[in-house]
């Protein structure tokens, strides 16, 4: 529509004159945003943006594919994806606390990203996904962080890049009719929330390759029986966790002593105050049926009943 358009010319006169001839880095996070910036720079400037995909491995089933795919191949974006995953693993080894698992995932994110935009630069400005609600957030210093929210994508702070940030007038819905527009496919412009630890935080203790294939697994299953129940809208977030629980079950004749997981499902407006979604019974069957079928060494789901506060969204 009108608006947008000229919303889209707005911005790409204005990333032109910002960046004339020079070279242009962004990091990809599979997110909304880095993903929107990244194809409206693209759009302004086209191969004098490269963007780096940084993937630590911790993501969910198919996304990393759906990276490539769509703003790679459909969008054709100079996507330079980096297969960090065995380093972030091997960093994560015997790491239990979350705290210490989302400091080592974000320093991690920055070693291997200044090491690629090396590789590839010298570059002399790099995107940045920020939006208006992060730029009054950043304002306003909130009282106590209970979760150091390091999201993977952010700055880093001695990187020496004068910085594009094409989103920082607009709201996430319009950032969503931007992408849209754009040409991105509806499930990544709906992607719900995710954060940028990534599964290694829906893992209670250890991350091990067996572990995170658990939760993969366990998550790409509710995804799927929530999208086909078209309930993918109406909840704000769901996903499940590896709880680090064994529990004594029975299949066939014999005693079985394995995972237990459980599916966390909210709803919620921005993500401070949540409230646990009533999912149809017959949905939750499903997806329990499915889950201890299918996933190897699970035995037992449970669902979590929990609002925020007191609980939190995510379990770690
Ligand atoms: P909590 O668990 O604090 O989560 O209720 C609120 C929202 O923030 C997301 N979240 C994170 N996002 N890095 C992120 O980028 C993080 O470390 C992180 N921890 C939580 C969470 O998924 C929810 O949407």
């Amino acid at each position: 529509d009108w608006t947008m358009d000229s919303l889209i010319d707005g911005a790409i006169a204005q990333i032109r004159e910002q960046v004339g001839g020079a070279k242009v880095l962004c990091a990809l996070s599979g997110g909304v945003d880095s993903s929107v910036a990244a194809a409206l720079v693209h759009r302004a400037i086209g191969s004098q943006l490269t963007a780096v995909f940084v993937d630590h491995g911790l993501l969910r089933a198919g996304e990393s594919e759906a990276v490539m795919n769509t703003l790679g191949g459909q969008l054709g974006i100079d996507v330079i994806r980096v297969d960090a995953s065995e380093r972030f693993l091997g960093k994560l080894q015997d790491v239990r606390d979350p705290e210490r698992k989302r400091k080592i995932i974000g320093e991690e994110f920055i070693r291997v990203f200044e090491a690629e935009s090396e590789r590839l630069g010298p570059f002399d400005f790099l995107v940045q996904g920020t939006l208006y609600t992060d730029v009054i957030e950043s304002g306003t210093a909130t009282a106590a962080t209970i979760k150091s929210h390091h999201n993977v994508g952010g700055l880093p702070e001695d990187m020496k890049f004068q910085v594009i940030e094409p989103l920082r007038e607009l709201f996430k819905d319009e950032v969503r009719a931007l992408g849209e527009a754009l040409g991105l496919p509806s499930s990544l412009v709906w992607r719900q929330p995710f954060p940028g630890p990534g599964l290694a935080i829906r893992i209670i203790g250890a991350v091990t390759p067996e572990r995170l294939a658990i939760v993969r697994d366990s998550d790409a299953i509710l995804r799927e029986e929530i999208a086909k129940a078209g309930l993918e809208r109406a909840v704000w977030q769901y996903f499940t966790v590896l709880t680090g629980v064994q529990s004594v079950g029975v299949m066939g004749d014999e005693r079985t002593y394995a995972h237990t997981i459980a599916i966390r499902a909210v709803v919620s407006q921005e993500g401070m105050t949540a409230d646990w979604a009533r999912l149809p019974y017959e949905v939750l069957e499903r997806i329990s049926t499915r889950i201890v079928n299918e996933v190897r060494s699970v035995n037992r789901v449970v669902y979590d009943i929990t609002s925020k506060p007191p609980a939190t969204i995510e379990w770690e």
